[in-house]
């Protein structure tokens, strides 16, 4: 090499090296700081969901026990184990509680009163999701008994002696009681992420809110004193929270509101429950509807071949309800087939999936109102205490396994999201 050319060269390489090294290191500060990178808010556009200016439609699952699963050290590890069996399906949202009234490992303890310790398993559950990539669709309250729910709310009132009823539908319709759910509203959607700093209200990980799990309230079957709960819980959710989407957590269920519906509900029972699905839904703080489907809890008897029927006339009610009455997304947020069932194979699961994924997947490509399902449930290895007759460990039926990444791709494929990172991967070793 002549001296004389290095000489001149040398320096100018080394200032050159110098800036790209400072720009690179500033803008990793810069990402870091932010969260690398920004995360952006789920939004919904009329009927759709839309995230980062493109539609999205969700294939999701339910894994309701992760909270009580991070309070403790031992058990800890599964949460992050799940969310990531789940990332690696190509899952993008996974419907979680944020709600334990008093008994074991209460988040809740009693009114207004929250263990520490549950609220930073939560934090985690948040802060872990957000790591793999999963945003979160977190209810709030439950109907039935598990985990507390609105009969815990009603002892509480009567422990305190404020209670105007023993009836368990006095949750909806005691003010003392509404009182306490505000508290809890309040305090949940202004938590602090000990984890992350990020308030429950700013943070993107958060999907959407559900107001509760399976409403029903049977001594109003008229569904006024339902509708009025939820008008005013959604009004005042938002007035802490707008930036998220919120759902009020039905089953789907026709009432005497709307009687033209009623020959779609399963039999005539559901008809008395109190609630409509589309009086519920069009709430004007409701930004998305939730439905169930479960035939077999559903039906007295009918066969394995009638309930498939049955799933897509329900499924095409509602999305049309979507387009039609509500001009908004419809999620199926729970569905399963019993393995409880007589005459019940494994095989017909995967057929019953097919059959749902299936009206999802057409229902994107024509760009109506069917937003995606939710699986009930998935749950990891070693944890059968916390499995029902519909959980599903991933991995463990391999046909299930594809199918669900099938549903991914597809629903990656309609909506330009096939070339992301994420399910580039997953799906590449596909046709
Ligand atoms: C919202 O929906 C309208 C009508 O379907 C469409 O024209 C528009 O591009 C959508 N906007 C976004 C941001 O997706
Ligand atoms: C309220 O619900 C609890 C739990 O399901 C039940 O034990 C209790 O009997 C119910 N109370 C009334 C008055 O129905
Ligand atoms: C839904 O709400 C809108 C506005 O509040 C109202 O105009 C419309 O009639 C309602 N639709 C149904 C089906 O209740
Ligand atoms: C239930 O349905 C099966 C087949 O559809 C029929 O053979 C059976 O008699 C039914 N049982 C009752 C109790 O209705």
């Amino acid at each position: 090499m002549a001296p004389g050319r290095n000489g001149a060269v040398l320096p100018i390489l080394g200032l050159l090296i110098c800036a790209v090294f400072i720009y690179f290191s500033i803008r990793d500060l810069w990402l870091n700081h932010k969260g690398s990178p920004e995360l952006g808010f789920v939004k919904r556009n009329g009927t759709q969901f839309v995230l980062d200016g493109k539609a999205l439609y969700v294939n999701g699952w339910n894994s309701y026990w992760l909270m009580d699963h991070a309070v403790n050290q031992h058990s800890r590890f599964l949460v992050g184990e799940m969310l990531e069996a789940g990332a690696k399906m190509g899952l993008t949202v996974c419907r979680t509680w944020a709600f334990n009234d008093g008994g074991y490992n209460a988040l809740q303890i009693s009114p207004g009163r929250f263990d520490e310790r549950v609220f930073k398993a939560l934090d985690h559950v948040i802060a872990e999701a957000r790591k793999h990539d999963i945003r979160l669709l977190l209810s709030l309250v439950n109907n039935l008994q598990a985990y507390g729910g609105k009969s815990q709310y009603v002892k509480w009132a009567w422990q305190e002696g404020v209670g105007l009823s023993s009836s368990n539908d006095s949750f909806f319709f005691d003010p003392s009681i509404r009182k306490y759910f505000k508290n809890y509203l309040t305090a949940l959607l202004t938590r602090k992420n000990s984890v992350n700093g990020i308030e429950y209200r700013n943070d993107p990980t958060i999907f959407a809110w559900e107001l509760i799990n399976e409403p029903r309230c049977t001594s109003d079957v008229s569904g006024d004193t339902l509708q009025d709960w939820i008008d005013e819980m959604t009004g005042f959710i938002k007035s802490i929270d707008d930036k998220h989407l919120l759902t009020v957590g039905l089953e789907g269920f026709y009432g005497p509101k709307n009687p033209k519906r009623l020959t779609v509900n399963p039999e005539q029972w559901p008809s008395e429950l109190g609630t409509d699905f589309v009086q519920n839904s069009n709430s004007s703080n409701i930004d998305f509807a939730s439905v169930h489907i479960y035939p077999d809890h559903w039906f007295h008897n009918q066969s394995f071949e009638d309930k498939l029927k049955f799933v897509v006339k329900w499924m095409q009610s509602h999305i049309e309800d979507g387009m039609k009455e509500l001009k908004k997304p419809v999620l199926f947020t729970e569905f399963g087939l019993s393995n409880l069932n007589k005459d019940y194979e494994p095989s017909q699961r995967d057929r019953f999936y097919r059959v749902i994924f299936d009206v999802i997947y057409k229902s994107a490509k024509r760009r109506k109102s069917g937003a995606g399902t939710l699986v009930w449930q998935l749950f990891m290895e070693g944890m059968e205490g916390f499995n029902d007759e519909f959980g599903i460990v991933p991995h463990e039926q391999d046909s299930m396994y594809r199918l669900m990444i099938e549903q991914s791709c597809r629903l990656g494929k309609v909506t330009g999201r096939r070339k992301e990172h994420k399910l580039r991967q997953i799906c590449s070793h596909r046709h």
